[in-house]
């Protein structure tokens, strides 16, 4: 295994590591608690940063930052699923993407470049997804989610509302980073993400430094990363990440009103957990 030296004097592993996919493009790595063949695990440790092709540097995990689950679609839904993936979906592998060709105006004309991209992470049922889409029609909008049943509900909504400046990315957002151009998100949003919440998960947490640093160099020069959770311990996590990544500035805002609230947040208050939002912005 070839070992480099990050930036920030990390360890950088090239080609150690073998990424992790899931979804029609990719090929699932098991993890205990589904039962299956046992992973590798790496817990907590050193960050894994590796340059990609672009200059803009991507994780190599072998942990999972979600659950796997097998919910079956109806025969119905999985035909509207198959015929909409290939329609309004991105491929997880494939070259940089160029906005202008992922996001095409249906007129004919130009992509205004003005436009923003939002990078969408762990949309679950899409529900803030769909209706930031409507709020904010002159943001371009990739949502990135691994489970069916959320990924089919969005593309319903691109199709059917319809939402024709969004995107979905079905699977593992660690991967797909290597295809988003460098300083080329306006805003990433990770509202409640997986909170695995034992000591023994906490590896399995999205939010940790490698992935704040990979976010940070697609993210443009002012650009925005707001992250929402409910579980206190991570709020802090996001916070000291986040605060020690020298390109951020920012830190815990009260609970904006232009974020809807969802399933997953209505179940932490019932469970008397309110929320924590944190929006930093990239000042460099
Ligand atoms: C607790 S849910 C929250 C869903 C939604 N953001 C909300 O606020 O209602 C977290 C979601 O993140 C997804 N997720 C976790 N890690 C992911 C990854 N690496 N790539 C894409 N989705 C991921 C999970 O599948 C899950 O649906």
């Amino acid at each position: 295994m070839a070992c480099l030296r990050s930036k920030k004097g990390s360890p950088v592993l090239r080609g150690a590591e073998s990424s992790v996919h899931v979804g029609r493009f990719a090929v699932v790595e098991a993890d205990r608690e589904t039962d299956d063949p046992q992973p590798r695990r790496v817990r907590g440790g050193a960050p894994m940063i590796t340059e990609s092709e672009s200059g803009a540097r991507n994780v190599r995990r072998p942990a999972l930052t979600f659950k796997v689950r097998r919910r079956g679609l109806s025969p119905k839904r999985q035909a509207e699923f198959d015929q909409w993936i290939l329609d309004w979906s991105i491929p997880m592998e494939g070259p940089l993407l160029d906005w202008a060709e992922v996001f095409p105006r249906l007129d004919g004309d130009p992509r205004d470049p003005a436009r923003g991209v939002v990078l969408d992470i762990g949309f679950g049922h899409g529900e803030s997804t769909i209706q930031m889409a409507h709020a904010q029609p002159e943001l371009d909008v990739i949502g990135v989610e691994v489970h069916d049943p959320g990924v089919v509900t969005v593309l319903d909504a691109i199709v059917n509302d319809p939402l024709p400046h969004v995107r979905v990315m079905h699977g593992d957002t660690i991967p797909f980073l290597d295809r988003i151009p460098p300083s080329s998100l306006r805003i990433i949003r990770i509202y409640f993400p997986d909170p695995w919440k034992k000591q023994r998960q906490h590896h399995r947490r999205l939010v940790r430094s490698d992935v704040v640093t990979a976010l940070v160099d697609r993210l443009e020069p002012g650009g925005e990363l707001h992250l929402a959770t409910d579980i206190a311990d991570y709020a802090e996590l996001m916070e000291q990440v986040c605060d020690a990544e020298p390109r951020l500035t920012g830190g815990i805002i009260p609970r904006p009103e232009s974020r809807p609230l969802t399933r997953f947040e209505q179940r932490g208050l019932d469970e008397g957990r309110p929320p924590t939002d944190l929006v930093y912005h990239r000042i460099i």
